[in-house]
C-alpha cells in the first residue's frame, strides 16, 4: 500500500505571510493525517520554512536545483545549499522549466542525480502537450521522459524518486484530465517503471497527478487506484482549498 503524497508547487507565488498562514492551518491537520505533505515555495522562503515545520509532518520542498554543486551559474541554487535549508524534496522536469527555460531531458537527469547524491528526493515531472495527445503520441512521449529520467539509476535511488504525471494542457487551465485519463496514464507509467526499473520499484513508487487539481475534484482524483497523490499549483495558494486537498489524500 503506497502512502498518498500531496505536494504544493507554489511556482513564483506566495509570501512569508502565506507560508505562516498555510503552516498554521496545516500543522494541526497533519497530526491526524495519513498522507505525506510537502510544500515547495520559492527558494527565499525555504530557510524560514525549515524551522517553521520542525515537529510537524510537513516536508520542505524546492522547485528547482542546478546540476552542478557550485560555480559561476548566476541566479541558480545548489543542492548542498538546499540541503542546508532542510529541503527533503525537489521538483525536476516541470513543463514550465522544460518549455520556458529550455531544460532538456539530459539536464533534468543530471539534476536528478545531483539531488540523490545530496539526500534530496526528486519529484520527476512528465507529461504531454495537447498536440501530442491529439496526435496519439502522448504515451510514447511520457515513456521517453521516464526512461531518460530514471533508467540506469541504482535501485536505492530509483526507490527515492517520485513521478508526477502532469499533462501540460491541464496545467493552470482549469481543465483536468478525466480521472479515467489520468488513471490510465498512471498505469502506463507504472508498467514502464516495471521494465525500466523493476516490478518492486514500480510497485512502491508514488505516481502523482498534477494539473488543475482543486478542492472540488481532489476526492475523485485521489481515489483512483493508480493515483498516489497530487502536485498542486494554483489551489495550493488558497488557504481554504489546500487543506481540503490534503484531507482528500487521507
Ligand atoms: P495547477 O494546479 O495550477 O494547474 O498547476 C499544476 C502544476 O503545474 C503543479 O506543478
Amino acid at each position: 500500500m503506497r502512502t498518498k503524497l500531496v505536494a504544493a508547487n507554489w511556482k513564483m507565488n506566495g509570501s512569508f505571510k502565506l507560508l505562516d498562514e498555510t503552516l498554521n492551518v496545516l500543522s494541526p491537520l497533519m497530526e491526524r493525517a495519513s498522507c505525506e505533505v510537502v510544500i515547495c515555495p520559492p527558494d527565499v522562503l525555504l530557510y524560514s520554512m525549515k524551522s517553521a515545520v520542525e515537529g510537524t509532518r510537513i516536508a520542505v520542498g524546492a522547485q528547482n536545483v542546478h546540476s552542478e554543486i557550485s560555480g559561476a551559474f548566476t541566479g541558480e541554487t545548489s543542492a548542498p545549499l538546499l540541503q542546508e535549508c532542510g529541503v527533503q524534496w525537489c521538483i525536476v522536469g516541470h513543463s514550465e522549466r522544460r518549455i520556458l527555460f529550455g531544460e532538456t531531458d539530459e539536464f533534468i537527469r543530471s539534476k536528478t542525480e545531483t539531488l540523490l547524491k545530496h539526500g534530496i528526493r526528486p519529484i520527476l515531472c512528465v507529461g504531454e502537450t495537447l498536440e501530442q495527445r491529439k496526435s496519439g503520441n502522448h504515451e510514447e512521449m511520457v515513456i521517453a521522459q521516464l526512461g531518460k529520467g530514471l533508467s540506469g539509476l541504482a535501485v536505492d535511488d530509483q526507490n527515492r524518486c517520485v513521478v508526477a504525471y502532469e499533462p501540460i494542457w491541464a496545467i493552470g487551465t482549469g481543465k483536468t484530465a478525466t480521472p479515467e485519463q489520468a488513471n490510465s496514464m498512471h498505469k502506463i507509467v507504472r508498467k514502464e517503471l516495471e521494465s525500466l526499473a523493476s516490478p518492486e520499484v514500480a510497485g512502491k513508487m508514488q505516481i502523482l497527478y498534477g494539473g488543475s487539481v482543486n478542492a472540488e475534484n481532489a476526492d475523485t482524483i485521489l481515489s483512483q487506484s493508480e493515483i498516489d497523490g497530487a502536485l498542486v499549483g494554483g489551489a495550493s495558494l488558497k488557504i481554504d482549498a489546500f487543506p481540503l486537498i490534503v484531507a482528500a489524500g487521507n
